[in-house]
């Protein structure tokens, strides 16, 4: 196929291994056009006249690696909205938050609630999860949440980190959400998180594919939603390891709706409810 600038099925070869190694992106042989289609731009900005030349410039040349951050931005699919999947912030409102309040009670401890948003693309999650866990947490004031918020791609992440969306953007949102959540910028379609979200949440470079699973404390709550769908099997049983390890013993692992952990056999999570899995069952 002729895709304007040549592409060899070795370049493809050399790209497409260096994407899994460095992504734990597995790119199948019929997504070559969206590749070609996705960097051909970069190129001809680079002034390089063909994909191996690119390849070259990835590995070698002293701005590969920011390149690369570049390149990461191109590939991945960042599609994600404000409460997206709104049955699992439901979810978070009737079970999981009260179990949590319950607990604390319960052990006269200092209650805190510590929740990852592993692949929160350009920040649509991160503040939902602000939101609910806002409304919900605010008439117990010694209540502390924080929400780490990671993703590869760093243009995401600088977005969610300005925390800035047009109207079409924050439209999914439940209006009353709107209203008391979010400012109008001045003379622009554009809308402005409020610091009482934005103060919950630390928007972090994270690769779930290369880094280490190493954390200061155990997340109660970990959602990964809509990201491990596009990882192969072995970089999948990296990250579900990783999320046994950092999540605590009682914690709840949210996938997306389209995922599951079904094809590991011995995946250490028990379903507990559609698409929410934990380490062991719920102590009533
Ligand atoms: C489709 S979005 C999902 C966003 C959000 N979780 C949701 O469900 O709406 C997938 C995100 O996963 C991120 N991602 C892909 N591979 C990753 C990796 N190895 N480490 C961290 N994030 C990754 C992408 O950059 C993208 O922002």
């Amino acid at each position: 196929m002729n895709y304007g600038l040549e592409f060899t099925d070795t370049e493809f070869k050399l790209l497409k291994t260096f994407i899994y190694q460095q992504t734990g992106i597995c790119l199948a042989e019929y997504k070559k056009p969206f590749l070609v289609s996705r960097l051909r731009k970069r190129l001809t900005s680079l002034r390089l006249n063909s994909f191996e030349e690119y390849y070259n410039y990835l590995t070698k040349h002293p701005a590969g690696q920011k390149e690369m951050m570049h390149m990461i931005s191109l590939i991945t699919t960042g599609k994600t909205q404000f409460f997206r999947e709104k049955e699992h912030f439901e979810y978070l409102t009737n079970k999981v938050f009260p179990y949590f309040l319950k607990k604390a009670i319960a052990k006269q401890k200092i209650p805190k609630l510590y929740i990852w948003s592993a692949g929160c693309s350009s920040g649509e999650e991160a503040y939902s999860l602000a939101m609910v866990a806002n409304d919900y947490f605010s008439i117990y004031p010694q209540w502390e949440i924080e929400i780490l918020a990671t993703d590869i791609d760093m243009k995401a992440l600088n977005k969610a980190k300005s925390g800035i969306y047009t109207s079409k953007e924050i439209a999914s949102l439940p209006s009353s959400y709107g209203k008391r959540y979010f400012q109008k910028v001045k003379g622009q379609d554009l809308f402005k998180v409020k610091d009482i979200l934005k103060k919950l949440i630390v928007f972090k470079y994270f690769n779930l594919s290369t880094d280490s699973f190493i954390f200061e404390r155990k997340f109660d709550i970990i959602f990964c939603r809509n990201v491990i769908i596009y990882l192969d099997l072995e970089v999948k049983q990296r990250v579900i390891q990783g999320f046994y390890k950092t999540l605590s013993e009682d914690g709840f692992l949210f996938l997306g709706q389209a995922e599951s952990l079904l094809a590991f056999n011995n995946a250490p999570f028990l379903l507990f409810a559609p698409s929410i899995y934990r380490k062991k069952p719920l102590e009533t």
